[in-house]
């Protein structure tokens, strides 16, 4: 079930939009009618979202480029301006992750994950300042649990996450008073998501003990992640900036032990 809410005409920019949560986010606002651009680094990804997305009715562009990269998406904002003009909507959502114990993690690990999360946010959110529509635009960065919930395998993520919703609260100071509203949603286990695929529990037993240490008893949908979004960018939350909105059926305000078993590591609970 989704909101309806009307982006006729608005320019939506979604980093990261080609697949999983932030391809679900691009869906809904084609669905509202906004003209949608999405980037990422696959051309594969690219295209196959830029038809499914056009499927849908609305206009659609696509753009390749790798958030760690400064002038090449400095390029993608010219690119899409050029096409639908001033940008109403950004979302920031481009992100990598693996599990891996800090002491077996190379720089290069660790660094990897730093740069697309943390300074490819960045990245996304300085270059697109001067296309952002003044007064009026909103931004969202796409965070995770990870920001405030420590979680053992992830401190590359963990670091990375805890950045990304700095940059959301220093960016909701600094262009405030230009009419720019920035806040972070922070999803909880998405089913049918890369991020779920890769950081969740891989068999049945563990999934289901991992849905019932969620307080609301299930994991989230891409509905659920959308619909924050179209919220937030609509004028019904116009007075919402600097937030950081968790939606995870009140997983973040759980202890992390689904996380230890998810990721097959449950023998580590029992070792004292
Ligand atoms: N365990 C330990 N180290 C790992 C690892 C793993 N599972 N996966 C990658 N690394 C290390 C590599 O060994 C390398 O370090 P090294 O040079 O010291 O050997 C470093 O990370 C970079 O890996 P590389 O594969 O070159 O990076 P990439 O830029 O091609 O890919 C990733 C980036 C690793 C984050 C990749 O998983 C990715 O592209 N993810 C996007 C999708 C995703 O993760 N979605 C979920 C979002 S929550
Ligand atoms: P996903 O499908 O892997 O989405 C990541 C997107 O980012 C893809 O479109 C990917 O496309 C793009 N991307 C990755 N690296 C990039 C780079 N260097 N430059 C440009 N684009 C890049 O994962 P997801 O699980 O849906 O996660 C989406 C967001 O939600 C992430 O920010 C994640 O941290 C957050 N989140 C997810 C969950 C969950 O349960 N899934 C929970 C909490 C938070 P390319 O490969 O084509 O580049």
């Amino acid at each position: 079930m989704q909101l309806n809410l009307d982006f006729k005409g608005r320019h939506v920019f979604i980093f990261g939009g080609t697949t999983g949560i932030n391809f679900g986010i691009a869906q809904a606002f084609a669905r509202q009618g906004a003209s949608v651009t999405v980037a990422s680094r696959k051309k594969e990804n690219v295209e196959l979202a830029c038809k499914q997305l056009a499927e849908l009715g609305g206009q659609v562009h696509g753009v390749c480029a790798d958030v760690r990269d400064f002038e090449a998406v400095g390029r993608a904002f010219e690119e899409a301006v050029h096409n639908f003009g001033a940008i109403d909507v950004l979302v920031s959502g481009a992100a990598g992750n693996f599990l891996c114990e800090a002491k077996d993690m190379s720089s290069n690990g660790f660094r990897v994950v730093v740069d697309i999360d943390l300074v490819g946010s960045f990245h996304v959110l300085r270059q697109a300042y001067p296309h952002l529509k003044k007064p009026g635009a909103s931004v969202i960065n796409v965070t995770a649990p990870q920001s405030f919930v420590p979680m053992r395998y992830q401190v590359h993520a963990c670091a990375a996450k805890a950045g990304v919703d700095q940059l959301t609260r220093v960016l909701a100071l600094e262009w405030g008073g230009e009419g720019i509203r920035i806040n972070s949603i922070s999803p909880g286990p998405i089913e049918g998501t890369e991020g779920f695929r890769k950081l969740m529990a891989p068999t049945e037993k563990e999934r289901a003990a991992a849905a019932a240490h969620v307080p609301l008893r299930c994991f989230g949908t891409l509905d659920d992640i959308a619909n924050l979004a179209l919220f937030l960018s609509s004028p019904y939350a116009g007075y919402i900036s600097g937030a950081l909105i968790p939606c995870d059926g009140g997983g973040a305000i759980e202890s992390v032990k689904p996380a230890l078993e998810g990721a097959g590591h449950a023998s580590l609970l029992a070792t004292r």
